[in-house]
């Protein structure tokens, strides 16, 4: 139930299907332990989907088998409702209401939008994919959240969504909190393919919180590690090294003794991604079997959102009042 004490934490991700681990570090691990000192809203950005395909043929199923993902990951949807952002009309009303407090100009400055239509020309962006902040500002703000627990590529998102709230509150009254970023501290988990790019679905360079230990095992062996340690025995840098950022992040307590074996040559790259594997899927293991109960009963998935949509719709409502009463509007 809703606690008016707590603050609210809202976030999203688009349905892209099964999550990677980059998802888990990014975001939902926050989205996890804080769900209990917060009111958490989870929202399947299923129009934000439509900025960057038409194709809406798998959208219900990678709705489905995100979702699984954020529930077998610990999400309590008791405690946080999570809904389809498709399912609540207030979406789209406030994102009407808030496309008049941004300027063209200042969206076509967001620097994702720059990285997300890399392969485009400005001409070729879609009204809505340009507006693609906007209606994240108000998935936020609908719920009045407080905190957006997202990853680092978000943050310019967030910062447009306090922009918004700040025009709003200074035109037509106080009725948005100035929501806060919240990273955490493996924001940006490097792919496969190496340190220097995140893991992300596009780029084919993840591993699944749904892989099978002999797939994990499989994709870590072909992970690049440091090119100066050619044989075993030569000497390793482990700050170069992909490898080692999971090691930091999936085997803590193991990562002074990979650091000295990697140093001094003692420590093979084969055996080190070995036990990097191990630990990988020792996270995942229970995940896996939590996926599978989900999995075995789709209605129940089903039924988890319809009631987050019912609750996100009544709070969603509330928020459009107070919008209407504070504009003047009827
Ligand atoms: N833009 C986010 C992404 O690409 C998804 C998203 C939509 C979101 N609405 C949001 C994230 C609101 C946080 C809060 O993953």
């Amino acid at each position: 139930m809703t606690d008016t004490k707590k603050k609210t934490i809202l976030s999203g991700m688009r349905p892209t299907g099964k999550l990677h681990l980059g998802h888990w570090t990014g975001a939902l691990e926050n989205w996890v332990s804080l769900q209990d000192a917060y009111n958490n809203f989870h929202l399947v950005a299923d129009y934000h989907a439509l900025t960057t395909s038409l194709d809406t043929s798998d959208l219900y199923q990678n709705t489905i088998d995100m979702v699984i993902d954020w529930l077998a990951g610990g999400i309590d949807p008791s405690k946080s409702p999570v809904f389809r952002q498709s399912q609540i009309k207030e979406h789209t009303e406030l994102h009407l209401i808030f496309s008049m407090l941004v300027t063209t100009s200042r969206l076509e400055r967001n620097p994702s939008i720059k990285e997300q239509v890399r392969d485009l020309e400005i001409e070729n962006i879609t009204y809505g994919h340009l507006g693609y902040p906007v209606l994240q500002a108000a998935d936020i703000l609908l719920y009045r959240g407080d905190l957006v627990p997202v990853g680092e590529d978000q943050l310019s998102h967030v910062e447009i969504t306090r922009e918004i709230a700040r025009r709003f509150n200074a035109t037509w009254g106080e009725v948005f909190p100035e929501p806060e970023p919240k990273l955490t501290k493996f924001a940006r988990l490097p792919g496969l393919d190496g340190k220097d790019k995140k893991m992300s679905k596009s780029m084919n360079n993840t591993i699944l919180l749904a892989d099978a230990p002999e797939t994990v095992e499989q994709k870590l062996r072909k992970a690049p590690t440091d090119a100066l340690k050619v044989r075993r025995n030569d000497p390793g840098r482990p700050d170069v090294c992909l490898v080692f950022t999971y090691h930091e992040k999936f085997n803590p307590e193991e990562t002074g003794e990979i650091r000295a074996g990697c140093e001094s040559g003692a420590l093979g790259c084969v055996d080190c991604k070995k036990r990097c594997a191990a630990r990988i899927n020792e996270f995942l293991a229970p995940h896996i079997e939590r996926r599978k109960e989900y999995e075995a009963r789709p209605s129940l998935v089903e039924d988890i959102l319809r009631d987050g949509e019912s609750r996100g719709r009544a709070v969603a409502g509330e928020t459009m009042e107070a919008v209407r009463t504070s504009m003047k509007l009827g």
